[in-house]
């Protein structure tokens, strides 16, 4: 699906005086061996606003919250990318903007931040236009997808719950699945970055036919033991594809996920890292999750104090929410 050329001022401009809000849960991806393709959203969410402003192509901003001093407050934000390629294929173009964003999610530590704000703006954007104009979730998943470049993060960001997604030439594809209500996913944030376009330069360009084999059955159970039958949950996230190639990019957190593995926690590495997420079957095993990052956190403390932020939290099953009003 490619943008249609636009010929200049065939374009219509969403009407002034609407203001839309659109919260967006963070994800993660892989699971361990859903490569690409597996994604869960949990309960932490970034918020983006919108109010659309005169025509004159004016861009204010109001950004808070983290990575808020580090992105750029002009047409090179991802939001305003999304949003003008949003619009572009809506047949739209953006008239004056104000943008206020209210950031939860880290940056460059795998829990889907940047998804977080493609989708938001693409939702943003499509609020906004006319209501015969607009487009359904399928499309912002297809839009979404094509400017992450993957849609393991984008597809939980906007179904929420569990999805499995897959590519189908040029069309993205993806389904929702209920995780069992029990499991409480724990993650553990370390104070370091990881550049996903680092981590997946990590990755060799073929694999073993034994590993790709035992990967494709370790995925299959882990849908199964995630909808159904949280006891197998470890062997379930076992993964031969990416983690291992990537460790030496992520020490600390390759070192948290094998002791917690060891103590027969279904940890792996969120999405491309180095946050370290562990699907707890319930909410006492959640603890006992705690309880054991702690223990490895002190027996390998760093000599600049904390380095993981750990939170038990919850599976988000709404996926994006959008509110549109007329000021
Ligand atoms: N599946 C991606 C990766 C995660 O591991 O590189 C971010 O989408």
């Amino acid at each position: 699906m490619s943008t249609p050329p636009l010929v200049a001022g065939t374009a219509k401009v969403p009407a002034t005086g609407l203001a839309a809000t659109v919260r967006v849960p963070g994800t993660s991806a892989n699971l361990g061996p859903g490569f690409d393709s597996l994604g869960l959203a949990v309960a932490l969410y970034d918020t983006l606003s919108v109010e659309t402003l005169d025509d004159d192509g004016r861009l204010e901003f109001d950004l808070r919250g983290e990575g808020a001093d580090e992105v750029p407050r002009d047409e090179g934000h991802l939001a305003v990318k999304a949003m003008d390629l949003a619009f572009a294929r809506l047949g739209y173009r953006r008239g004056g903007l104000k943008i206020t964003a209210e950031n939860v999610l880290p940056h460059g530590r795998g829990l889907g931040s940047s998804a977080s704000v493609i989708v938001a703006a693409i939702t943003l954007a499509n609020a906004l236009v006319d209501p015969a104009d607009a487009q359904d979730r399928a499309w912002v998943l297809q839009l979404a997808s094509e400017m992450e470049g993957h849609p393991d993060n984008v597809a939980p960001a906007i179904f929420g719950a569990m999805a499995i997604s897959w590519q189908e030439g040029e069309d993205f594809r993806s389904v929702r699945v209920a995780p069992a209500e029990a499991i409480t996913p724990v993650v553990a944030i370390p104070a370091v970055e990881v550049k996903t376009e680092m981590a997946r330069g990590m990755l060799p360009a073929t694999v073993p036919h034994a590993d790709a084999a035992a990967n494709a059955g370790r995925t299959a159970l882990l849908v199964h033991a995630l909808a159904n039958d949280p006891s197998l949950l470890l062997a379930g996230t076992r993964d031969y594809l990416h983690q291992d190639y990537r460790a030496e990019a992520m020490p600390a957190s390759a070192a948290l996920v094998a002791d917690l593995r060891s103590r027969g926690f279904a940890a792996f590495i969120s999405g491309a890292g180095p946050t370290v997420m562990t699907l707890a079957q319930n909410q006492a095993e959640a603890v006992r999750v705690q309880e054991a990052i702690a223990e490895h956190a002190q027996a390998h403390a760093p000599a600049d104090g904390v380095f993981w932020r750990v939170l038990a939290l919850t599976v988000d099953v709404d996926g994006a929410k959008v509110e549109v009003h007329r000021r």
